[in-house]
């Protein structure tokens, strides 16, 4: 598509949330940074999370009472957690800004910070529902000291609800995607992206990606909304939430290749099945609403929020308990992004692969431990503090957070719940070495001398500690 010259005047700046990302992979830190435990900030919804160039990460997001626009930032993403919270607008006393604020999104454009956000009016004969995309802007470069002020609303190609925008950049043109109602289309939102010809108004006439249409995207309501975009392996990948705000909320997947003219409806694959979803093992529900950041070694990392309890009294919209969480984002061998499962509340999880043959992973198959790589939710291990000193650490799975590794004097290691017991006590506390040449890691059982955690012919065991077989790739 080409624009006329004049709109081509908006030429893509530096994107602080770019599809494609915006820092050189960082070099490893000297000081591993701290692993984020989930969840990461309790009650910000709609969370947008993103390392912007000047190495600082960033976060917004919906605030329960909806009546303001927030910002914290952080040198590392576990900081986020702690991290001062800046003010950066109240809605309006009255009038069209004076109720609702939702999902809010940074972003720098052509050298300035604006805020994205939608809003409605607070009432008094208006429909508090009546919900449009605005901005706000900073008159300085830095957005969590300088003053906003109201830049405008966003010209949408109807009058109708319309919410949960994103801009990103591709091929040199900065885009805008979002969520509306389009007159004569019976749902509650639908997606379009268009071309921006400046922060509030488009280059192009908008074309609509996707109407929800699937079971489990019109569970409750019919919806398409918060569409988030990550350019990868050749393909670009826009994620939005579906459904209504409860468990039923999640997340849908469409894919355009990075070369296909993706104005065009038809160069976009959608997902036919929910890529991400409530996942009671893990005791995460109603998953969504996500954004895309990388961590502070330039692994993708997945934003989203979601609760940690099923059953919601009253309206899900007024439940608070939508808290940001991150997990890493990994990808399948055709390069698509595997989502696996949210991972649940504390650290975020690792794998290990195991360094005598990588493709063999610390695994499960129910309470079984196995080398190999049967999903990624069964290769994900939350490290967990001991209880044998400082240095003693514990290996549960993810989908059995009740269960840890528990390792034996004849060479075994299984899973077992804690039942409280002093053999259990002893049997699962390892001590975690790094090999700092190599980065490989080993799990020596702090009862059984000389052996360290290991996959020999293709089952998990005990292993000579300085054998390859004990060796492990964190990722
Ligand atoms: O969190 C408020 C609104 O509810 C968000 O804008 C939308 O994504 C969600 O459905």
């Amino acid at each position: 598509m080409t624009l006329p010259l004049s709109r081509r005047a908006f030429i893509a700046s530096t994107a602080a949330l770019s599809a494609t990302p915006m820092l050189a992979r960082a070099a490893a830190p000297a000081q591993p940074a701290p692993t984020p435990i989930n969840p990461l900030v309790r009650q910000r919804a709609d969370a947008q999370v993103f390392r912007h160039e000047d190495g600082y990460y960033y976060l917004t997001g919906s605030v329960p009472e909806y009546d303001r626009l927030v910002l914290r930032r952080s040198k590392t993403l576990a900081g986020l957690a702690t991290a001062e919270e800046a003010v950066l607008w109240r809605h309006e006393k009255s009038g069209p800004m004076s109720g609702f604020i939702w999902a809010p999104e940074l972003h720098q454009i052509e050298g300035r910070w604006i805020m994205y956000f939608a809003a409605g009016p607070s009432g008094g004969g208006e429909d508090v529902f009546r919900i449009r995309t605005y901005a706000i802007v900073c008159d300085g470069p830095d957005p969590m000291t300088g003053k906003w002020k109201v830049l405008g609303q966003f010209q949408a190609p109807w009058d109708s609800f319309n919410l949960d925008s994103t801009s990103f950049v591709h091929r040199g043109q900065r885009y805008f995607a979002w969520a509306q109602r389009e007159p004569g289309i019976d749902t509650n939102s639908n997606l379009y992206i268009a071309p921006m010809a400046s922060p509030l108004t488009l280059a192009a006439k908008a074309t609509r990606l996707t109407i929800p249409t699937l079971d489990w995207e019109v569970r409750g309501y019919k919806v398409a909304e918060a569409p988030a975009v990550l350019h990868r392996n050749g393909r670009l990948f826009m994620t939005y939430s579906a459904s209504a705000t409860d468990a039923r909320y999640c997340l849908g997947l469409m894919t355009a290749d990075e070369n296909a003219d993706i104005m065009d409806a038809n160069a976009w694959t959608k997902s036919q099945q929910p890529v991400f979803t409530t996942c009671r093992e893990t005791s995460v529900y109603g998953p969504g609403h996500n954004s895309f950041t990388m961590d502070e070694q330039g692994r993708d990392i997945l934003v989203y929020h979601g609760r940690d309890y099923e059953a919601i009294k009253g309206d899900p919209l007024f439940n608070p308990d939508r808290h940001t969480r991150v997990q890493r984002l990994y990808y399948k061998a055709d390069g698509t992004p595997d989502f696996g499962v949210p991972v649940g509340n504390g650290a975020m999880p690792e794998r290990f692969a195991s360094a005598a043959n990588p493709k063999l992973l610390l695994a499960h198959e129910g309470t079984r431990l196995v080398a190999g790589n049967p999903s990624l939710a069964a290769t994900q291990f939350r490290q967990s503090s001991g209880r044998a000193g400082s240095r003693s650490v514990m290996l549960s799975p993810i989908l059995l957070p009740d269960h840890y590794l528990v390792a034996a004097k004849d060479g075994t290691v299984t899973l077992a719940k804690d039942d409280h017991s002093g053999d259990f006590a002893m049997r699962s506390q390892f001590v975690r070495f790094t090999d700092s040449g190599s980065r490989h890691v080993r799990f020596a059982p702090i009862g059984v001398r000389g052996k360290a955690l290991a996959a020999v012919d293709g089952r998990i065991g005990l292993a000579n500690s300085r054998s390859a077989a004990a060796r492990w790739l964190a990722d």
